[in-house]
């Protein structure tokens, strides 16, 4: 093969192993000019001062071709990559892969749309508690017979016992231990007590609502939760009733019930044919208080606590809690949000 081939099969070499394959045949152990070098020590010193330098510049081409063939092959690679992994962000989404906002998550963005609306500020704290938030500081102390009502689970581990909170309460203490009064804030967040029905599963959510103030009475307590949920049912006609019921953490205490009717065969949110609880409520303990480091002379307030997932069961009609929780996609296509539905006061929180 002469050095004209050699470079032709360079230059048309149709991929990167074809280049390969050439580059081996011209300068591998037993390629052409790998050869040719080898034969410039069998010369003489004429014939040498003539093909020494031809073999070399030879050499110095075939090498030079290599690279810019190589270069070519990468770089057309690249543009078919570049073109098949395209993606035009102008198309419209397909309707298939869209993913949607979970029931909960939609439930707890109207909640603090509306608290929002009514000075609430949203405040979190660990899912992991430790027993003074969960229980003590809420006026449950060890002995008390409210820390069997919940089911707790203990979480081992060195230092000192652990617990998964069992209600969003503990982020009242934390709060009223971080900021001065007066304090307005709701609580969402995940909960857990070992229990599992078609109502119940070992983790749901809740919301807590907490305002510290001077002269707070039942009479702010009433208006706030009539305020909400007539806001988050989107119905005027909702009625409370307020049943004296027992809190370690509230006193007075009480339990919320709301008026619901039938309407085409199922049970709603509004009117008067019945009641079903809601909420759990009460003015803030004064020992609550004062375990916070606020004198509950100068200081009240009222708090209360629900659940989001059965605020979402009611509101939107599923009778089963489990499949909250089970990821199933057909569940989220019948039940889930579109994600540009934001829940806003005046569009309608339940958009
Ligand atoms: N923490 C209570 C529960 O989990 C609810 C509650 C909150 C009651 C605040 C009164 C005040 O059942």
């Amino acid at each position: 093969m002469d050095a004209s081939t050699l470079l032709d099969r360079i230059i048309a070499a149709p991929d990167l192993a074809s280049l390969d394959a050439a580059r081996i045949a011209a300068l591998g152990k037993s390629g052409q000019i790998t050869a040719l070098l080898k034969s410039l020590g069998g010369m003489t010193p004429d014939q040498r001062a003539v093909e020494g330098p031809r073999i070399h510049t030879l050499r110095e081409d075939v090498t030079g071709a290599i690279a810019a063939r190589k270069a070519a092959l990468e770089s057309e690679l690249l543009d078919q990559r570049l073109a098949t992994e395209r993606v035009d962000l102008s198309l419209p989404a397909h309707e298939t892969l869209r993913g949607s906002v979970h029931p909960v998550s939609q439930v707890m963005d109207e909640l603090a749309e509306i608290f929002a609306d009514l000075g609430f500020a949203v405040a979190e704290g660990p899912e992991i508690e430790d027993d003074w938030h969960n229980f003590t500081a809420l006026n449950i102390p060890e002995t008390h017979p409210a820390r069997a009502m919940h089911d707790t689970f203990y979480v081992a581990g060195a230092g000192e016992p652990r617990v998964l909170r069992t209600h969003t309460s503990p982020v009242q203490i934390r709060t009223m231990m971080a900021q001065k009064p007066p304090i307005r804030i709701i609580a969402p967040g995940r909960v857990y007590r070992s229990d599992s029905d078609a109502t119940h599963t070992p983790m749901f959510h809740q919301i807590e609502g907490l305002e510290i103030n001077k002269g707070i009475n039942m009479g702010h307590l009433k208006w706030t939760l009539e305020t909400f949920l007539k806001a988050f049912f989107e119905r005027d006609d909702i009625v409370l009733r307020l049943r004296p019921s027992y809190f370690p953490f509230t006193e007075p205490s009480a339990e919320v019930d709301v008026g619901w009717s039938m309407e085409k065969g199922r049970r709603v949110v509004g009117g008067s044919e019945g009641w079903m609880e809601v909420l759990g409520c009460g003015m803030v303990h004064p020992r609550v208080i004062a375990n916070c480091g606020l004198d509950p002379a100068e200081w009240q307030g009222f708090a209360f606590g629900t659940g989001v997932d059965r605020l979402a069961m009611l509101k939107y009609g599923m009778d089963d809690l489990r499949p909250f929780f089970d990821g199933d996609l057909r569940w989220m296509k019948h039940y889930g949000f579109s994600a540009l539905d934001v829940p806003t006061l005046s569009g309608g929180v339940g958009a």
